[in-house]
């Protein structure tokens, strides 16, 4: 009926998003050799060339390379000189994620909002320029040694940022068609993730929309817990892990002795055609945990109907979960360094918005293979 009106009890949302985030603007590694790592995600993953900034460009303490994929943005950072907090970075942690740096439409309102509310600073709004106009950037620090930036470059028309210079490449191996970021999981200590996912509430304004405890991510041998935190459009998702009693070590809390405290675990990066990425991301030499072939005897009776065939999947060892909105498919790599740290999982969602709770303990069996193989279980 037109003269329908909505009855009073219905509240008009009046709460405002304070920390308004487009998504990720890029993701930026603290490498021991980054020319190389370059070339591994240029070789192996996809990535293009797009900037680079060192002694060249009149930086003097490091050299960076920023790769592009899409909407991905890979930069890696390697100290040139000792005494140099990258440097010590990597003493501590090896390789691994430092930033996870977010566009925003004001660089400053973020640090303003986000610090008011107990943030830590890590970067006061600071004015980049050069011909191509400004970046604005702040930052926060979050778990760890782990920083949140915040990235204006809405008057800023050059290829990455100021202090960057085109990187030209004659070497362009082609795309495996990884998209975006879809989520990047957080490992923190015992009794750690509901002090941070406070810190996501309270200082970012993000909600909590899924939680697995011990009872949902347990094997035989070991257990962990995690919290999903979203920001209010959904752009950016952070899982918090922390490592649960069990009877051996749980796999965060090998990557928490490794990587010498809290950090990132895994970023998770979104293809449209999962089996298409992953049959060109094996073919040049990227390693996935391994699956038991009898997951597939069964999962469709878990799963139902879905679009692809079994086989390709299989013979891949894609995982395939459902929930209330669709199914999605997912693989987690191995490692990308010496140390049992950071690694990536690939997904294509077809409606699911979960993380693939239906497959926590294959995966989980899997990885403690792994680990025991490593001695580390
Ligand atoms: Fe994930």
């Amino acid at each position: 009926m037109a003269t329908e009106t909505l009855s009073p009890s219905v509240k008009e949302e009046t709460t405002t998003d304070f920390l308004p985030l487009m998504g990720t603007d890029y993701v930026e590694f603290y490498v021991g050799n980054a020319k190389q790592a370059a070339h591994y995600y240029k070789t192996a993953f996809g990535f293009q060339s797009l900037a680079y900034a060192g002694p060249e460009t009149g930086v003097r303490d490091r050299a960076s390379y920023v790769l592009r994929q899409n909407k991905l943005t890979f930069v890696l950072t390697t100290p040139i000189r000792d005494n140099n907090e990258i440097a010590a970075h990597i003493a501590k942690h090896g390789d691994g994620v430092k930033m996870l740096a977010l566009k925003v439409d004001d660089a400053t309102s973020a640090w303003e909002e986000t610090t008011k509310r107990g943030g830590k600073s890590y970067m006061k709004p600071t004015v980049l320029k050069d011909d191509n106009g400004e970046v604005v950037m702040s930052g926060i620090h979050t778990y760890g040694d782990t920083v949140h930036l915040f990235i204006e470059r809405k008057n800023y028309s050059g290829v990455f940022m100021p202090g960057y210079r085109k990187w030209e490449s004659v070497y362009n191996p082609t795309s495996t068609s990884l998209l975006y970021v879809d989520h990047c999981v957080g490992n923190v200590g015992w009794n750690q993730m509901n002090p941070w996912v406070k810190f996501y509430e309270d200082v970012m304004g993000f909600k909590n929309i899924l939680s697995f405890d011990d009872n949902d991510i347990s094997t035989e041998y070991s257990a962990l817990m995690s919290k999903v935190m979203s920001n209010g459009n959904g752009y950016v998702k952070f899982p918090i892990n922390e490592p649960a009693e069990g009877k051996k070590k749980s796999q965060v809390e090998e990557y928490l002795e490794f990587y010498n405290g809290e950090g990132v675990q895994h970023v998770a990066l979104a293809t449209h055609n999962i089996i298409e990425t992953v049959t060109e991301l094996k073919n040049r030499g990227v390693e996935f945990v391994k699956i038991p072939s009898s997951y597939y005897s069964t999962v469709l009776d878990r799963v139902g109907h879905i679009d692809e065939d079994l086989k390709p999947l299989s013979d891949l060892g894609i995982l395939i979960d459902r929930d209330d909105e669709g199914y999605l498919l997912q693989i987690f790599s191995k490692p990308v360094e010496d140390r049992p740290t950071l690694f990536f999982e690939i997904i294509q969602r077809k409606g699911a918005k979960s993380f693939g709770k239906g497959n926590f303990k294959a995966l989980f069996e899997a990885i403690e293979r792994e680990q025991a193989e490593r001695g580390n279980l």
